[in-house]
């Protein structure tokens, strides 16, 4: 049975050349977490320049523009998300001339480069929440409950575990949906909405192509701050609309934004896009985020939650790409990121992993890679706890009354594996730091790392960093990938079969050889395929584009 979906899109430009309109619908962005890329200076913390000077290995491996997590002023009480000065470079990075440096040496090798910004909250260091008149006016303060305001105003958690408020020294509570450290702004004041307007235009004109934003579903909160009544919130993140989370009002900011954008780019010629961290309970609430007047992306998690299953699999992307189709969008595909076990880990294994990227590269639309999985890394799982530093680790074992809670079930929050994720990149050599700076890392990298470097990767054709070269060399040589049409084909149980113009993707998600017609003529496989006269195996856990 074969089923058509059709995009509406108008055909993408060629990518390359400034100004080519419609460049991100099937771009492939990579993402630099910085103060685990590279590191320039010794102090084992990767850095702008760090970045700078790698490019060329971003080059080569065929993406077309780079996203950098927050390097801004911050004391970086969640990893840099609690910026103090946004429009200021914080010193572990490096400085604003760095940046500028970044952006150009990136736009000289024909790489756009989008960042961070975080508009739901702000470090309890910047400077409006330092100043208690001016807290209480631009963050969300209530009175606390109980005959004394000792009880906070509602039952809302944390993120990352625990009550999502704090008393201050005055009596009143403010409201953090993050980190303590991390209070959240009140979007109901028009201060907040020109200050991030300013902030946005701060960064477009020292050239940046776009925004990555942060928690974009959250900003606005249900009128009076209801009750959710009932604790392990942070589990409802994504499958329910929650009074912090996913309310209408925010669409409002999202479309004020794109204006802004849209402005940027008449008057530079430069197409500058908005995409959204939107954590939504579904993908057609998450296609209001790309709604001809908001964003240009929002991250697919749904499709990143899938189990490695047929069936599964094949119901998150017809949904996906209907939900998307239907505001005239392309689906932005991702399987790892920063806040995520990598998906080497989390699908159960490398084979399966190497096949999923192919599978998502496949798929009409644009695709998010996240630092180092080009290289394969797994999860590390076996970080001491005297390394970590994520909060969610220390507040995920907080119960819902902010004590320390025994035993995971008294645990609310997120389960804290963020660190595992974030470990520096191997670059070369075969001790650590691994050529990724010349001093040591902030996270301990594994022992056997060497031979995942880039350095030990290169060259070798079986390697996954071999393998990511090729897809994306192929995606850019065939006019089939990326934005346009996509057709299911009949298949064998437990393989995935998709039509893009001119090639077939057959993904195999058993863990056994399924044999098949030979489709045409062998374009790139996730593992070694033999093909006998008329027919070809698909080994097990893996993903194989033809020409046909
Ligand atoms: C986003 C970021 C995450 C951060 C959180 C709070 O989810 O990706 O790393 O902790 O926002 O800013």
């Amino acid at each position: 049975m074969t089923q058509e979906l059709t995009s509406p899109s108008p055909a993408p430009q060629a990518a390359g050349p400034d100004g080519a309109r419609g460049w991100w619908r099937d771009a492939v962005i990579y993402q630099v977490y910085v103060r685990s890329f590279a590191d320039s200076d010794g102090d084992g913390i990767g850095d702008l320049r760090g970045v700078r000077d790698r490019l060329p290995h971003l080059k080569e491996l065929g993406v077309d523009a780079v996203w950098l997590t927050p390097f801004y002023a911050s004391p970086q009480a969640d990893g840099g998300y609690d910026v103090a000065d946004y429009r200021a470079v914080d010193p572990l990075f490096g400085t604003l001339a760095d940046a500028g440096d970044l952006i150009r040496t990136a736009h000289d090798l024909g790489l756009r480069v989008i960042v961070d910004v975080v508009p739901n909250h702000t470090s309890d260091r910047h400077p409006w929440f330092q100043d208690p008149e001016l807290a209480r006016q631009r963050y969300v303060f209530r009175p606390g409950k109980g005959a004394h305001g000792e009880l906070p105003p509602n039952d809302w958690e944390s993120v990352f575990g625990g009550p999502a408020w704090t008393r201050t020294d005055r009596g009143d509570w403010y409201l953090h949906l993050f980190a303590p450290e991390q209070p959240d702004l009140d979007w109901e004041r028009p201060e907040v909405h020109e200050e991030f307007a300013a902030i946005l235009r701060f960064w477009l004109e020292l050239g940046v192509d776009g925004f990555r934003v942060d928690v974009a579903h959250g900003m606005i909160k249900a009128p009076g701050l209801p009750d959710i009544g009932h604790g392990e919130q942070a589990r409802l993140i994504g499958s329910q609309v929650l009074p912090f989370f996913d309310q209408d009002g925010v669409h409002a900011i999202h479309r004020t934004w794109r204006r802004l954008l849209d402005e940027h780019t008449g008057s530079s010629g430069r197409e500058v896009i908005g995409v959204a961290e939107a954590w939504a309970p579904s993908v057609e609430r998450l296609a209001l985020y790309v709604r001809p007047d908001e964003l240009h992306q929002a991250f697919n998690f749904q499709f990143l939650n899938t189990p490695w299953e047929v069936a599964a699999l094949r119901e998150v992307i017809d949904s996906s790409l209907a939900a998307t189709v239907a505001v005239g969008a392309p689906t932005t595909w991702v399987l790892s990121n920063h806040d995520v076990v990598r998906h080497t880990t989390r699908l159960g294994g490398l084979a399966r992993a190497r096949a999923a990227t192919l599978l998502m590269l496949a798929l009409p639309g644009s695709a998010y890679l996240y630092q180092g999985e080009e290289l394969g890394l797994p999860e590390v799982v076996d970080l001491p706890a005297e390394a970590r530093q994520d909060p969610a680790f220390f507040r995920g074992r907080l119960g819902v009354d902010g004590s320390e809670a025994v035993g995971a079930s008294g645990t609310s929050g997120q389960d804290g594996f963020r660190d595992g994720c974030r470990v520096p990149l191997p670059w070369s050599g075969e001790l650590p730091p691994y050529g990724f700076g010349p001093g040591g890392s902030w996270l301990p990298q594994p022992v056997d790392w060497g031979r995942l470097s880039v350095a030990a990767q290169t060259g070798d054709p079986a390697s996954t960093l071999e393998l990511y070269r090729s897809a994306l060399a192929l995606r850019r040589r065939l006019p089939g990938l990326g934005d346009g049409e996509m057709a299911w084909q009949p298949a064998p149980a437990g393989v995935l079969a998709l039509r893009r113009p001119g090639m077939l993707c057959a993904v195999n998600t058993l863990d056994r050889d399924v044999e098949v017609p030979v489709p045409g003529e062998l374009l790139l496989a996730s593992a070694p395929v033999a093909a006998d006269g008329g027919s070809a195996v698909l080994p097990g856990d893996s993903c194989t584009w033809w020409a046909i």
